[in-house]
């Protein structure tokens, strides 16, 4: 596995490639690497010739400082982890990324105000920012991103067809821990009991499905409210059932539209974020 370091030199190496005509599948994270990326590589690796993953904390996507400084970081350890899956890697520094503060602003109507975009203001322009930089600079046929992050993956979609990136977006099921719990970077900032009650998400969620006979979207929006009130170790911040293309609320089920129940919840000041396609 190449480890690239300046935008020069991916662009180069990118070049090559494509002069020998391999196709380019493209894993973006911000490092602290777990199952659910491994997925991801795994995936790409089936797909293209060449997999180039990139390592990079994007500081613009963070809106709390304290978010931002407590983010886990180890990229030896994440550089040894993918060894097998993945072709390039590129790590670069914030001015490589940004040799000027970024300005760009993007309007993607209303689905980066719910939810996330709602609790997280500025989150997804900073997404936006990074991943069009990063999209231009790696030129990828194909890209991976998890379906753990959910609203990540409508806004880049949208971002690929605002742009007319020719770049097919291939969503990866989300990975859980043998309890239930979504792999996520922010579980390494967890103790062994927070991880195992944190579980209690993932089993709400699916207690919540199993409801959808019975009861319409508002009502097991406040049963899920009510849940989590009974217990004192994890605080919810939302739980939306949103149509799963427009992520606009949901008002009743029915045959033709999809649906997808998406939760924010702390535990510990960690925020985790999950969601189950009802
Ligand atoms: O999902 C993430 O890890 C980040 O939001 C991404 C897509 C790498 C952009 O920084």
């Amino acid at each position: 596995m190449k480890i690239l370091y300046k935008v020069k030199d991916i662009k180069t190496a990118i070049a090559e490639l494509k002069a020998q005509n391999k196709t380019i599948g493209f894993v973006p994270t911000m490092g602290a690497l777990h199952k659910g990326h491994y997925a991801l590589f795994q995936k790409a690796k089936q797909n293209v010739n060449v997999v180039v993953g990139s390592i990079f904390v994007n500081p613009t996507q963070f809106n709390n400082a304290d978010d931002l400084r407590k983010y886990p970081r180890n990229i030896e350890q994440d550089i040894a982890f993918i060894q097998d899956v993945c072709d390039i890697v590129f790590c670069p520094t914030i001015d490589e990324i940004y040799p000027m503060p970024p300005t760009d602003i993007y309007d993607f109507g209303q689905i980066d105000k719910v939810m996330e975009g709602k609790y997280r203001q500025g989150h997804f322009n900073g997404v936006a920012q990074v991943l069009k930089r990063l999209f231009e600079i790696t030129t990828p046929d194909k890209v991976f991103f998890g379906k753990k992050d959910y609203q990540q993956a409508v806004i880049v979609k949208k971002l690929i067809n605002m742009y007319a990136f020719p770049i097919q977006l291939v969503l990866v099921d989300t990975v859980r821990e043998d309890n239930g719990l979504a792999f996520s970077s922010r579980n390494m900032l967890l103790s062994e009991d927070k991880r195992e009650k944190a579980a209690f998400i993932y089993k709400t969620m699916l207690e919540a499905k199993a409801l959808k006979t019975e009861l319409s979207p508002k009502e097991i929006e406040q049963w899920i409210v009510k849940q989590f009130l009974q217990q004192s170790f994890l605080q919810l911040e939302y739980a939306s059932i949103v149509d799963a293309e427009t992520l606009m609320p949901f008002t009743h089920f029915n045959e033709t539209k999809k649906s997808v129940l998406c939760i924010a919840a702390y535990i510990d000041n960690v925020r985790l974020i999950d969601n189950l396609e009802l």
